[in-house]
């Protein structure tokens, strides 16, 4: 789909090529700019490095459009020179250890800045305990401007450069992002590209038929191309937000809205708009974002015919804003958001020559680790581990159990039909009747969502503590089966350290935070079971953190153990080999790390019964965790959801 360039792009380009350096002369020497020789000698170099890749991309994407690229060259330089000292300092340091996210001791942690501390400077009264809780790498969930009611959690962003008046001010961010800098934490923030909110400045533009606007996004006077568009894209929302247009009755108009009706998705066919969207994804990393993450980035390029996802221009768009990056704000890293199969993710870390994204999220892992829980049987898991492990090690994921999103069940079911004869259908339902406590013996206290009768394909939601049991344990005021569920959360959160990585907590998890039912009374949320697990941060449970008789206590204290021995223990290295192996029992995985002649030997019981199951070596090994000494591995009794990490003497 071809669009012009619109005018004002092109005058906006025009008026800015002649204070700025040309594509075709970008090397060379640079008028007209405040910042001294030498520090635009460090512009100078770093887009050199990358001037012929990025205007062969930019031109092929964008049919030569020439003006359009020296606009989008001299936007860089624009956002170079107004990075401050202290950003500009880090990227330098940053630059000279590219391997800086690849420490074992990172920790992240995301949450909702109202759920955590009501407003960003609350947020910041609050680094003391994120610091507590061992936290150096914080997503801040989103933050921007987005209407009331009409938000998706945040993800429909009336103005990328305003925060949400509830939670402060961009200046307010600024200072939270220079304090977190302070003590060495990392700030992640979410950047929406796939499309605006229909608030957006564009998008009411648009709406008015104000000429320059509708090219930013998908509008058609009548419904021919939109249904020509929906026999091949699937929904994201089956229930809450069907199709992928809305009719627009005040102005004629349809408009594509992959996700909610009231987020448009944005058309980077058309120049202008990566232009834009790039400078704002780089205002945003001058405030002091450490990590953008890439939302909904598989969705970014639309095709008629296709199912609009993972397109090749999408690699193209994020290769040209890795390349953005690398030249203004090098310390920034790109977290992209795809959450599909593993041979769809991998892409995105690009090669070797030509990186995309820095990290990316380990979803199916994830999946399949919830999977497991409820099948007890770690086939799966391991075969999807075997994938993974086979992937070189600079590939960096980003572990987590729960996030805000619900669990999709993206398994891969072509393996599990051929290991255990279930198919897709009816496993969904049985995840989900486990899930939801309706299986006979399950205490898990989950929601679905987005139920899709006509696929069998509902999703779940829940937290990780509520999935484990702990929910009904204390309703019932069962202390063994309590014992038993705090348990299992911890084996599951030693299992995501035991993976290389970095390991992201969902906030609460770390005090073992039920699931929040308010939201069934609050109109804006009832229809999104994803707000059960979006509640406030219980900081009254939190005060009984250092009380080691409560499960509070239990839980936050079994974290921070597992957390310190995984930055102390060599074997938990990115660098370090790792394969699973056969421990002798399909309900526990066995996990081997290898690095520098150590070796760490990670079981996990995945049943709910005592289990015999070892190591094939000879040998002593010593649990890190309890201390116990073992002669042998070979055969070793586990408890229920218990787990060993076992280190070769
Ligand atoms: C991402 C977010 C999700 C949101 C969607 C639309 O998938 O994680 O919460 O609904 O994008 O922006």
């Amino acid at each position: 789909m071809k669009r012009k360039t619109n005018g004002a792009a092109r005058k906006k380009a025009a008026k800015t090529a002649v204070e700025t350096v040309s594509g075709t002369q970008a090397t060379g020497p640079v008028q007209g700019t405040a910042t001294c020789g030498e520090e635009n000698g460090v512009f100078e170099r770093r887009l050199a490095r990358h001037y012929d890749e990025l205007k062969w991309l930019y031109c092929e994407l964008y049919h030569n459009d020439m003006g359009a690229f020296e606009y989008f060259v001299s936007m860089l330089r624009r956002s170079w020179e107004a990075r401050k000292e202290d950003l500009r300092a880090q990227d330098a340091r940053r630059e000279a250890d590219p391997d800086w996210y690849r420490s074992r001791d990172i920790l992240g942690m995301m949450l909702y800045a109202n759920a955590f501390a009501g407003t960003l400077k609350g947020a910041e009264e609050k680094l003391p305990y994120l610091r507590e809780c061992g936290v150096n790498y914080v997503h801040l969930m989103p933050l921007l401007q987005s209407p009331k009611g009409r938000s998706d959690g945040g993800y429909a962003v009336a103005d990328f450069r305003t925060v949400q008046p509830e939670l402060g001010t961009m200046e307010d961010f600024e200072h939270l992002a220079d304090a977190c800098r302070r003590d060495g934490m990392c700030v992640c923030l979410d950047f929406v590209m796939n499309h605006t909110s229909e608030d957006h400045d564009w998008a009411r533009r648009a709406r008015a038929g104000e000429p320059g606007y509708r090219d930013r996004y998908f509008f058609y006077d009548n419904w021919d191309i939109p249904r020509e568009f929906e026999k091949t894209i699937p929904e994201v929302f089956p229930t809450t937000a069907p199709g992928s247009f809305t009719w627009l009755s005040d102005c004629n108009q349809a408009v594509m809205t992959n996700f909610y009706p009231y987020q448009w998705d944005l058309n980077y066919a058309n120049p202008v708009v990566f232009n834009d969207m790039t400078e704002n994804l780089l205002y945003l990393a001058n405030r002091g974002v450490d990590v953008v993450r890439l939302d909904a980035v598989p969705y970014i390029w639309k095709q008629l015919g296709t199912n609009c996802r993972n397109l090749p221009q999408v690699h193209t768009l994020v290769r040209m804003i890795r390349m953005a990056c690398e030249i203004v704000c090098p310390s920034v890293l790109l977290l992209g958001e795809v959450v599909m199969e593993p041979a769809k993710v991998v892409p995105y870390f690009g090669t070797p020559e030509k990186p995309e994204c820095h990290m990316l999220y380990n979803v199916t892992t994830m999946a399949t680790t919830w999977n497991t829980l409820a099948t007890q049987d770690v086939s799966l898991l391991r075969h999807q581990m075997d994938a993974v492990c086979a992937l070189p090690h600079d590939f960096v994921f980003l572990n987590y159990l729960r996030c805000h999103d619900d669990i999709g069940w993206g398994l891969d079911y072509g393996y599990l039909g051929w290991c255990s004869g279930a198919s897709e259908v009816p496993h969904k339902k049985y995840l989900n009747d486990w899930f939801t406590g309706k299986w006979p013996g399950s205490n898990s206290r989950g929601e679905l969502y987005n139920d899709d009768p006509r696929l069998g394909d509902a999703r779940l939601c829940g937290t990780t503590a509520s999935l484990c049991g702990v929910e009904a344990a204390v309703y019932e005021n069962d202390s063994a089966k309590l014992e038993q569920a705090v348990a299992c959360d911890l084996m599951l959160h030693a299992w995501m350290f035991s993976q290389s990585g970095i390991p992201v907590l969902y906030s609460g998890d770390e005090i073992g935070q039920l699931n929040d039912y308010s939201y069934h009374d609050d109109p804006d949320k009832r229809e999104d079971s994803r707000y059960i697990h979006r509640g406030d941060f219980q900081w009254d449970l939190a005060e009984l953190r250092h009380d080691p008789k409560t499960r509070q206590g239990m839980q936050f204290a079994g974290l921070r153990r597992l957390e310190e021995l995984r930055a102390a223990e060599p074997c938990f290295d990115a660098r370090a080999d790792v394969w699973t192996e056969d421990s002798g029992s399909n309900h526990v995985l066995a996990v081997c790390r290898r690095y520098e002649g150590r070796e760490l030997i990670c079981l996990f019981n995945f049943s709910s019964n005592f289990v015999h199951a070892g190591a094939a070596r000879d040998g002593a090994y010593t649990d890190i965790v309890y201390g116990t000494r073992y002669d042998s591995i070979r055969d070793i009794e586990l408890y229920p959801h218990s787990f060993a990490w076992l280190l070769r003497e």
